[in-house]
């Protein structure tokens, strides 16, 4: 019910909606209105600015999204990046057969072979969710998307299917030109394919999505310390082991704790409190929705050896979901660029020559925003509202003119291109009662309301009202930025100035 309400003002309001809708859809593509692609900026700049931040040596790139077909050839794409699927004898629909298993079963079936997947589908008579008819044995696809450059002789590319594999052809080149400096961070915002088998869920799965990644290059002899984890030792982070499968039990363990009592190394550990540090301090979701799940060996990406995937509890969804992950990929892609590509991928630091390996800090982005939408998303008596936290709004404010008469609209225009000037990002509206207008930022999350009325023509002071409260304070035109600035940082209206309503 949630998705589908949230869906429904995601059209309504221009969040996002179906892909080539005027020529039917096209299952697994989303477009970006204006409030989404807003919204999704925001996003993005939050996390460069916390995950840039982190280190000096830690920079932002942006590689070709459709790359040679020998990288993924080296990455191991090209054999391992497949899933099972399975496929009706009657209607042809064809389903994702773990999550069939998973739909009908209940449980997890990642990392079951094809064998016992075919098992469990005759021993519980598993039949086809659409038709009901019956299926085929169950086989595997790729899910790349392979695609021909050129004409004439055309070469084999493939639109890359994770951003990373960007950084890591680049890595080599960007050491050199940075000094020759471990740890060194390569950042990736961008898109990624997948001909995902059942794409579904809104922006959860989709064929064509967002990623931001940070892969960090870094020695594996110092992998058992990181110069600030004093900074994190006694933090406790929310993990979910494996060991805990049967119990459902999530654990607050202080980061010194998890390096001893889970094994982790310090490095891994230490992002993951940044990790945590960024979805509660800075996106401000609550503590309880928030944890760790640990991957079995057999639920792992092919290239990890610690899989810990970022999960948030969405009510829609059942319970925890992916939406991102933490992975030791050791030297697994830069050993494989070298043997495929006959380029050292070593670095010579003070002697010593090694390969570095890669902790990649993995988001995606599109699943970001809708657990965004989903956990701050609230129904009260008259409105429905988006609760984003802090900078976390499609705009910072929203300018109103109490009527559209008597000089109101030109004084609102002013205040608007004042705040412009300020560099805030200003929605105007003039139509409608103003009451409307209150509602329709309140359901697209706007934190800022200022009306301009009769009072402001003759004393040059404006209503500024907060969206969740929805109280109201009086604030002189020329405080209005300052005010204005202090209020989207976090400080409470009633500090600000007197309530009014
Ligand atoms: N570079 C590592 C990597 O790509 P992944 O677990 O396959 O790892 C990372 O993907 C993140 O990308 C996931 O945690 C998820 O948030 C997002 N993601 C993966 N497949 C997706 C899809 N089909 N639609 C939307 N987001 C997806």
């Amino acid at each position: 019910m949630k998705m589908e309400k949230i869906m429904e003002i995601a059209k309504r309001r221009g969040f996002f909606w179906h892909s080539s809708a005027i020529y039917g859809g096209l299952a697994g593509f989303y477009d970006y209105a204006h409030l989404g692609t807003a919204l999704k900026r925001r996003w993005e700049n939050t996390w460069r600015d916390f995950f840039l931040s982190l280190e000096e040596n830690f920079h932002e790139i942006e590689p070709c999204q459709m790359l040679h077909e020998k990288v993924f050839i080296a990455s191991g794409h090209v054999d391992s990046f497949i899933d099972p699927v399975v496929r009706c004898k009657k209607c042809l629909n064809t389903e994702r057969a773990d999550h069939l298993l998973e739909e009908v079963l209940g449980g997890s079936f990642e990392g079951v072979s094809l064998t016992e997947m075919n098992e469990l589908i005759k021993k519980h008579g598993i039949k086809c969710p659409k038709c009901g008819g019956a299926l085929e044995e169950v086989g595997s696809i790729n899910m790349m998307f392979p695609v021909e450059v050129g004409t004439g002789n055309p070469e084999r590319a493939y639109l890359s299917p994770e951003t990373a594999q960007g950084a890591y052809i680049n890595f080599k080149q960007e050491f050199e030109t940075l000094r020759k400096k471990l740890p060194l961070g390569l950042a990736v915002i961008g898109k990624a394919f997948r001909n995902e088998i059942s794409p579904r869920n809104l922006l959860m799965r989709m064929r064509e999505f967002t990623q931001a990644e940070l892969q960090i290059f870094f020695d594996p002899e110092t992998i058992n310390q990181h110069p600030r984890f004093n900074e994190v030792e006694n933090y406790a982070i929310r993990v979910f082991p494996v060991k805990n499968r049967g119990n459902g039990k999530i654990e607050e363990m202080a980061c010194r704790d998890v390096v001893k009592r889970l094994e982790l190394p310090v490095f891994y550990v230490y992002y993951m409190a940044r990790i945590q540090q960024f979805y509660l301090d800075i996106l401000g979701f609550p503590r309880e929705v928030f944890r760790f799940k640990e991957l079995s060996e057999e639920e792992r990406a092919f290239y990890n050896k610690y899989h810990w995937d970022i999960e948030i509890n969405l009510e829609s969804l059942g319970g925890f979901r992916e939406v991102g992950g933490i992975h030791y990929r050791t030297d697994h892609d830069l050993k494989g660029h070298q043997r495929v590509s006959g380029e050292s991928m070593e670095v010579n630091i003070e002697g010593r020559k090694f390969i570095p390996h890669v902790l990649e800090l993995s988001f995606g982005v599109d699943r970001n925003l809708y657990a965004l939408l989903e956990t701050f998303y609230a129904e009260e008596k008259e409105r429905t509202v988006f609760r984003f936290p802090g900078g976390l709004s499609p705009f910072d404010v929203g300018v109103f003119p109490l009527v559209s008469k008597d000089g109101l609209p030109e004084k609102a225009k002013e205040v608007y291109t004042l705040l412009k000037k300020h560099g805030f990002s200003v929605f105007y509206d003039a139509s409608g009662s103003i009451g409307r207008r209150y509602r329709r930022i309140d359901e697209i999350g706007i934190k800022a309301g200022i009306t301009i009325d009769y009072q402001t023509l003759q004393d040059n002071t404006v209503t500024l009202r907060d969206r969740d409260s929805m109280k109201q304070i009086r604030v002189r035109t020329e405080d209005l930025s300052d005010v204005l600035r202090r209020f989207l940082s976090g400080e409470r209206i009633q500090r600000l100035g007197e309530i009014i309503n």
